[in-house]
């Protein structure tokens, strides 16, 4: 099992499909980008990833607990997780200083 775990991941806002049944996994230690154009909702994948967003269906495991579940009744918690973020917005580096 990877450290973290995306399953069926899925966001809805009313008629916005923001995140359409994505899933993937990372190994601990490694790093993975999310490259896409503007809107294609990689900003709400690391906000339900970072427990800010509440998924509307789908799982997120974090170190082999699950963080969240829709199909296990919303084990949701987002304590302990060791999740941050940084917006890119606030920060002073350009794209190809942070590669
Ligand atoms: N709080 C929100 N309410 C409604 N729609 C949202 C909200 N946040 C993002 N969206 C919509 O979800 C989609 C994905 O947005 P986002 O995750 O910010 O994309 P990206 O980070 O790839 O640019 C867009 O259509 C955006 O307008
Ligand atoms: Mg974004």
């Amino acid at each position: 099992m990877s450290f973290v775990e995306i399953k069926n991941l899925t966001k809805r806002w009313g008629d916005v499909t923001a995140v359409d049944n994505v899933s993937f996994s990372i190994d601990e230690g490694s790093f993975l980008t999310l490259l896409g154009p503007s809107g294609c909702g990689k900003t709400t994948i690391l906000r339900m990833i970072a427990g800010l967003e509440i998924p509307t269906a789908g799982e997120i495991s974090i170190g082999g607990r699950i963080v969240f579940s829709s199909e296990k009744r919303n084990l949701y918690s987002c304590k302990g997780k060791g999740t941050g973020a940084c917006i890119s917005e606030l920060c002073p580096l350009a794209a190809y200083d942070c590669i």
